[in-house]
């Protein structure tokens, strides 16, 4: 059976931090409210220059430096995101030829926060698939570009960011003991539509628009939906709370992290936390998380890690890979 192993992880982050204290400058706010509301201390805005294509090329490059592999045995690339360059083409194309890249294909993911989870998924059917050898699955986002700076409800929470996995078809045995993708589980539910969403498109405003959401609503939903498909997930891919090494959420909101771990029996040392450095990324948040426990240590190779996420639609989903 081929499996989607993960061969390197990357990140890249806009030179600008912006924290708390600075954000009492431009809204009524305060660093006390929003660190015990969220665990978010900081957060990195994206300058001059910095777009999600910028982004998403710098942690792509990283990831294949850190696989050792050269950019040309690339064949497929996905990029989630919900904050493109342009309306089209695709931020991934665009990615491609930042790379020096101009064969295989290259496309977008859109299902928000949940956009590195559908991503992975899908990658992963391509290689499964035969489609694909080795593929760059790119979370990128310029969140900071879509919010109202003048709505303290939701300009504190969200950041700047891109993370990078390459992922390679390996021949594995088809139990749970295969390196790489061993199943995914995704959900949607357009009800939800109105609790997160962005006021205006190309086919409605014609405009960018921004992001608004009734957060309390959001958070009512949220661990109940989490934890529901993880334990899809778990069962699809034979294998319990206990079996897992990590689990890197989306980084959303440390309160929804903390009671997701707590109602699934994941206790808090495994899981991985960084809301706090860089705000909510959106579909950057997963693969920064990956490549920052990747790159100090704590994920090793043979680790069993969880991956999950809940985001606008609403979307959500869960991955289990042997890393
Ligand atoms: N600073 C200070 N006060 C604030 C701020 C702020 N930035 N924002 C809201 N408040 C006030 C409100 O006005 C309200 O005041 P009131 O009581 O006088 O009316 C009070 O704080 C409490 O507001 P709530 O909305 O009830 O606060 P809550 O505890 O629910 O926290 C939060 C708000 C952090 C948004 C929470 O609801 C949450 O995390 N929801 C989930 C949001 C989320 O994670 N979204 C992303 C998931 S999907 C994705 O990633 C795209």
């Amino acid at each position: 059976m081929i499996r989607s192993v993960v061969r390197g992880f990357g990140a890249a982050l806009p030179k600008r931090v912006m924290t708390n204290r600075e954000l009492e400058d431009i809204v009524e706010t305060s660093d006390e409210w929003i660190v015990q509301r969220t665990g978010i201390r900081q957060r990195y805005v994206a300058g001059e220059g910095e777009t999600t294509a910028s982004l998403g090329a710098d942690a792509a490059r990283a990831a294949l430096e850190n696989a050792g592999m050269s950019a040309d045995s690339i064949d497929l690339i996905i990029c989630a995101t919900s904050t493109p360059d342009n309306t089209f083409p695709a931020t991934a194309v665009d990615i491609q030829n930042r790379l020096g890249i101009h064969h295989g294909f290259a496309f977008d993911m859109q299902a928000v926060c949940s956009g590195f989870v559908y991503a992975m998924a899908t990658a992963d059917l391509y290689i499964r698939g035969g489609m694909a050898k080795r593929v760059l699955v790119i979370g990128a986002e310029t969140f900071s570009r879509i919010l109202d700076w003048k709505d303290r409800t939701t300009c504190v929470l969200f950041g700047d960011g891109a993370g990078a996995l390459v992922l390679e078809a390996e021949e594995g045995s088809g139990t749970n003991a295969d390196r790489g993708v061993l199943t995914a589980q995704l959900r949607s539910d357009g009800v939800h539509k109105e609790k997160l969403y962005v006021d205006g498109g190309p086919s409605t405003t014609g405009t960018v628009g921004h992001l608004r959401m009734e957060g309390r609503e959001v958070f009512k939903h949220a661990v109940g939906m989490i934890t529901d498909v993880i334990e899809a997930a778990f069962e699809a891919g034979g294998a319990t709370a206990d079996d897992i090494d990590w689990m890197v959420p989306h980084q959303a909101n440390r309160r929804i992290i903390d009671a997701s771990a707590k109602k699934l029996g994941i206790p808090i040392e495994k899981v991985i936390v960084t809301v706090d450095l860089h705000g909510n990324t959106s579909a950057a948040s997963i693969p920064l998380a990956l490549a920052t426990a990747a790159g100090d240590g704590r994920i090793k190779k043979g680790d069993l890690v969880l991956l999950e996420a809940m985001g606008g639609g609403f979307t959500w989903g869960a991955v289990l890979v042997r890393w």
